[in-house]
């Protein structure tokens, strides 16, 4: 996987079929914390005790505190030029797909078409009725965050309440560790894998590549011929990631680096 940049490039010129894993790497130069690395979210906060259905049924004003700081941490951060020039390559080539598993929102706010993403881990930006289901999308969405902020600290009596059954708690709609991912999502990803023979190119990006099942679509589409293109900050030796010789393994920030690797098919984007 000592392949170079430039041979990454020419390769991305003819891809045809190309699946994306975007993980909070991609965001990093946007502020917003990664979870296993440095500084990560899991380094300074208790997962168990946030990030699970257990711990919402345990304490749901701890919960909302938590994501509501990440709500506004993911409203003020801006999308980078990795996200941009994601954009830009799903608008050239239709035949890319993103599997993002990034709650922060970037990527739509950067213009990723809807139809070439699939939000995996569901977003920041809706939220769900633990009673009746509901969904809940902006501008709903917006009253029930602009109540919980006008909080000075959130207490259990004024945790927002489903204006549709009138009772259901609301939740952040983000997938929680042991819940399953949104089958539809699962279902578009398998039938993309599946509708022809073979997968030009993987590229992974800005994931530690710990989290099932996203990481068994990197072996998919191996299966399928893909060269996989891995870009992390971190500098890992690529044949503990199963790299290969035809693979990549492209050291540095995102953002510098994805807008540089798309050169070819996406021209100069604007830097954010
Ligand atoms: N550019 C590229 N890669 C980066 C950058 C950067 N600027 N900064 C950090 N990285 C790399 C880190 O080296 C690490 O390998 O991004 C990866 C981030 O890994 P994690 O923090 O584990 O995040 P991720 O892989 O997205 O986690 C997957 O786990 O906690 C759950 O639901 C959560 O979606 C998340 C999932």
């Amino acid at each position: 996987a000592s392949r170079s940049l430039s041979s990454f490039q020419d390769h991305i010129i003819t891809s045809r079929r190309i699946l994306a894993l975007l993980g909070a790497g991609l965001s990093a130069s946007s502020g917003l914390p990664t979870f296993r690395g440095a500084g990560g979210l899991w380094k300074t906060h208790d997962v168990k005790a946030l990030s699970t259905p257990a711990a919402f049924d345990a304490d749901p004003a701890l919960v909302w505190t938590f994501y509501l700081e990440r709500i506004k941490a993911a409203q003020e951060a801006k999308p980078n030029a990795a996200h941009v020039a994601l954009t830009e390559l799903a608008r050239k080539k239709e035949g890319f797909l993103a599997v993002n598993m990034n709650i922060d929102g970037l990527s739509r706010r950067a213009g990723h078409p809807e139809q070439q993403i699939h939000d995996i881990h569901g977003s920041l930006f809706t939220l769900r009725c633990t009673k009746c289901d509901l969904e809940i999308r902006p501008p709903d969405y917006e009253q029930y965050i602009h109540n919980l902020s006008q909080q000075s600290s959130i207490t259990t009596s004024k945790l927002p309440r489903c204006h549709s059954c009138s009772e259901g708690l609301i939740r952040p709609g983000v997938v929680w560790f042991t819940e399953s991912l949104p089958q539809t999502s699962l279902k578009s990803i398998y039938d993309w894998v599946e509708a022809e023979p073979t997968i030009d190119t993987m590229l992974v990006i800005g994931t530690s590549t710990e989290v099932y099942p996203a990481t068994a679509y990197i072996e998919a589409a191996r299966k399928k011929g893909a060269r996989v293109a891995v870009v992390n900050i971190e500098q890992e030796d690529p044949s503990l990631l199963g790299l290969e010789e035809q693979d990549w393994y492209i050291q540095g920030d995102a953002a510098d680096l994805v807008p540089t690797m798309l050169k070819p098919v996406i021209g100069d984007t604007m830097q954010e």
